[in-house]
């Protein structure tokens, strides 16, 4: 078995002899269409081989008991009173099970007990990971016949209010919706989405972690969004029916180039950039071109870089430098920014010697150790059993 799952089942114990649930929760990776979740736009995800486990039992007490294995920590909430603990990783626990309550569902005493192998604040949503892990695993110990769309709410209300950050409804939606070896394309407005197989054995997709944390990204990424949003606003005095950028192509944008603040113009224009371009990237894949699919990559990353401006120099280096790598495909900054991983499509002849190259030229920039990770693409949030 799993040694992870071990871990948790072991651990759970130690709380409750009562029958438990173990619930699997995947990390994701975004192939394109990067911060034009929160702007009704599209997205191309998928969920990986990194998880959170989720070990968790109904009590009759009237508390929430939750319990991080790997940190060696645990936090105990009154069921009737949920409020911050003023530990992060429970918090995103406790508001998951807040919002249950405020959308009318009525959950009883639990224990929660969670591990995992995502690495924390590296753009992978790991925290999108433990919210809607913990929100299949609640829909089950109490009946609640909830559907997956309404746990994704659930989830990113939970993100939203007691984390603080006013994410898109993206991480949420791969991790609960995400299908073995395929690509999810959504609209973030309709919910309306379709699966792309990611059939290319040639490619490998690898992900090369900067070790850097996003400390800017909670504030940064509420500001990118409040700017879209009122870029959207001012292009809605002229066209009534824009309602965000979803709603403006090129031309309407090009009207507002000497009327919006230079700052706003360049974050509306990746952002509607790059909805065009995850339009594009689906429709390489439907040809099976990956070649083109991967040099969209390299395009988005000069958005997010030059007028998104979410990308710093360790990312560039990573990305300049893959882009370099014969046999490399594509390559980009992925996630909210700040730091975490770029992706990398890698020809599968060349990427253990992409990875070790890789390896060194970071640590001879840097310094620092450079961490990678292949993956393979699985499915969404389920019950082990
Ligand atoms: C974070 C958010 C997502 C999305 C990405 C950027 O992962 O949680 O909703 O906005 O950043 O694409």
């Amino acid at each position: 078995m799993n040694q992870i799952v071990q871990v948790v089942k072991n651990k759970i114990r130690e709380y409750t002899a009562a029958e438990i649930i173990i619930v699997r929760s995947p990390g994701r990776i975004n192939f394109i269409g990067e911060h034009t979740d929160y702007n009704d736009g599209f997205v191309l995800p998928a969920a990986i081989n990194k998880s959170v486990f989720l070990a968790a039992a109904k009590t009759d007490s009237d508390r929430i008991q939750l319990v991080s294995a790997d940190m060696n920590d645990s936090a105990e909430l009154k069921i009737n009173s949920i409020g911050k603990t003023g530990k992060l990783w429970a918090d995103y626990l406790a508001g998951t099970a807040a919002e249950f309550q405020k959308s009318g569902y009525n959950i009883g005493g639990f224990v929660c007990v969670f591990s995992g192998d995502i690495p924390i604040g590296a753009g992978l949503s790991s925290s999108a990971a433990i919210t809607c892990g913990l929100a299949f695993a609640l829909n089950e110990l109490f009946a609640l016949n909830i559907s997956a769309k309404d746990l994704a709410f659930i989830a990113q209300k939970a993100e939203h209010n007691f984390a603080g950050v006013n994410c898109g409804i993206m991480d949420q939606f791969i991790n609960l919706f995400a299908e073995k070896d395929k690509v999810l394309k959504l609209d973030c407005r309709s919910l309306e989405y379709n699966f792309y197989p990611f059939d290319f054995p040639d490619i490998d997709i690898i992900l090369c972690d900067s070790g850097i944390r996003r400390s800017l990204a909670g504030s940064e990424y509420n500001t990118r969004r409040i700017q879209c949003d009122k870029g959207a606003a001012a292009i809605k005095e002229k066209y009534p029916l824009v309602k965000n950028l979803r709603d403006v192509d090129i031309s309407m944008l090009e009207e507002f180039g000497n009327i919006l603040p230079p700052d706003i113009y360049s974050r509306c224009l990746y952002v509607v950039e790059e909805n065009e371009r995850v339009r594009q990237a689906a429709s390489f894949l439907d040809d099976k071109n990956i070649s083109s699919f991967g040099e969209l990559l390299a395009v988005t990353h000069e958005g997010l870089r030059i007028d998104y401006e979410v990308s710093i120099p360790e990312m560039d280096f990573l990305v300049y430098s893959a882009l370099d790598f014969q046999g490399v495909i594509g390559s980009r900054m992925m996630g909210g920014g700040f730091g975490g991983c770029t992706i990398n499509l890698v020809e599968k002849d060349r990427s253990e010697n992409f990875i070790e190259k890789m390896h060194i030229l970071y640590k001879d920039k840097t310094g620092s150790e450079l961490r990678s990770y292949k993956c393979s693409l699985e499915s969404g949030t389920s019950l082990i059993k």
